[in-house]
């Protein structure tokens, strides 16, 4: 059932069932998550049952307000601080020790715990609600079945999982791509999954660089390679590659769409087309709308122009990348 999130009775509604252990999906500014009170691990296994995600796979824990982190982390580091300060409420996911004791299921049972403040007003209006009825923060993964395209409109969500999840519409999500993870408990900040800040600007604020996850970093689904699959076949390839391989078609090309922001399929060639937007925020915005409207036409296969050089577009390059490799 999908309520009006600008709407108080809905927050009131939602706040009371997450309070009673209960999932709810909420809008976030990156996707829409699937949310269950993170200090009870039986409503958090309800999140595990229902995307059929592996429980040693942990949850972002999403807190009201950046002073609420305190309550999960057993310290946050100067560096989570740091980048707390600068990025909070916003598309950030910080990696800590976790507090012992706390959320242990919703941390798939690491001894860290990933923190966000969301920014989306539905989402601050339902923790802070949340947080009056004794919430002290709700562990969310996006709001899809395990290894699909991440939802970013409520429609997706009530796609994915059906009428009677209680389903809080906050409009299309600005962001559109999952939250920037920095992993803060090593001592040096590691980019375990590129967002929509570049990493300049994270870097920037953590006075060092960033390094890339090593082979003990934790297991995250959004590290495995085949993940944010369409039901198509995605092949990714850049402009020229992608030019020449239509030339092959010709005129009798298969059933393909086409996703592509320079390369322009003949007129006549009945290749489903979408133009990807010039700049990395608004290709983010809309790629996993664009993605399932195209998986929609029923096409065997999706061919995607890879996005420009520039760590503006990792975000974007990192999903398409998996989305190719499933
Ligand atoms: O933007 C987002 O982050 C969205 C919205 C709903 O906030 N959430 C999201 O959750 O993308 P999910 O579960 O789909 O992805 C969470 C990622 C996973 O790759 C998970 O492994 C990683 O965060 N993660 C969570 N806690 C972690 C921890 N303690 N250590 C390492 N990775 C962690
Ligand atoms: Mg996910």
């Amino acid at each position: 059932m999908i309520l009006d999130g600008s709407e108080a009775s809905a927050i009131e509604r939602a706040a009371a069932a997450l309070a009673a252990g209960e999932l709810v999906a909420m809008p976030t500014e990156t996707v829409y998550g699937l949310a269950a009170r993170a200090d009870d691990d039986g409503a958090v296994a309800r999140i595990f049952a229902a995307k059929g995600r592996p429980a040693d796979h942990p949850l972002i824990v999403h807190v009201a307000t950046p002073d609420a982190a305190d309550r999960f982390a057993a310290e946050m580091p100067p560096l989570a601080r740091r980048l707390a300060q600068a990025f909070w409420p916003g598309p950030l996911t910080l990696i800590v020790k976790r507090r012992e004791g706390l959320a242990a299921a919703a941390a798939g049972g690491q001894d860290t715990v990933g923190l966000r403040c969301p920014s989306h007003p539905v989402a601050q209006a339902l923790l802070t609600a949340a947080a009056r009825l004794g919430v002290p923060g709700v562990a969310a993964p996006s709001a899809n079945r395990f290894g699909r395209i991440s939802p970013t409109r409520a429609a997706h969500v009530a796609d994915e999982f059906g009428d009677t999840l209680l389903v809080l519409d906050g409009g299309a999500c600005e962001v559109g791509i999952e939250s920037s993870i920095v992993d803060c408990s090593r001592g040096h900040p590691v980019l375990l999954r590129p967002g929509i800040l570049p990493v300049e600007r994270l870097e920037a604020v953590a006075g060092e660089p960033l390094r890339a996850p090593d082979a003990l970093a934790p297991r995250a689904s959004g590290t495995l390679e085949a993940h944010y699959a369409p039901r198509a076949r995605l092949r990714l390839m850049d402009g020229p590659r992608l030019k020449a391989a239509l030339e092959v078609l010709g005129n009798s090309p298969p059933r393909l769409a086409l996703y592509s922001r320079t390369v322009v399929p003949g007129r006549a060639s009945g290749i489903v087309h979408r133009t990807m937007p010039s700049s990395p925020e608004a290709a983010a915005h809309e790629l996993f709308a664009a993605l399932r409207d195209l998986d929609a036409q029923g096409v065997p296969l999706i061919w995607v122009e890879a996005p420009p050089a520039g760590s503006e577009w990792d975000g974007v390059r990192d999903r398409l990348t998996r989305a190719a490799a499933a």
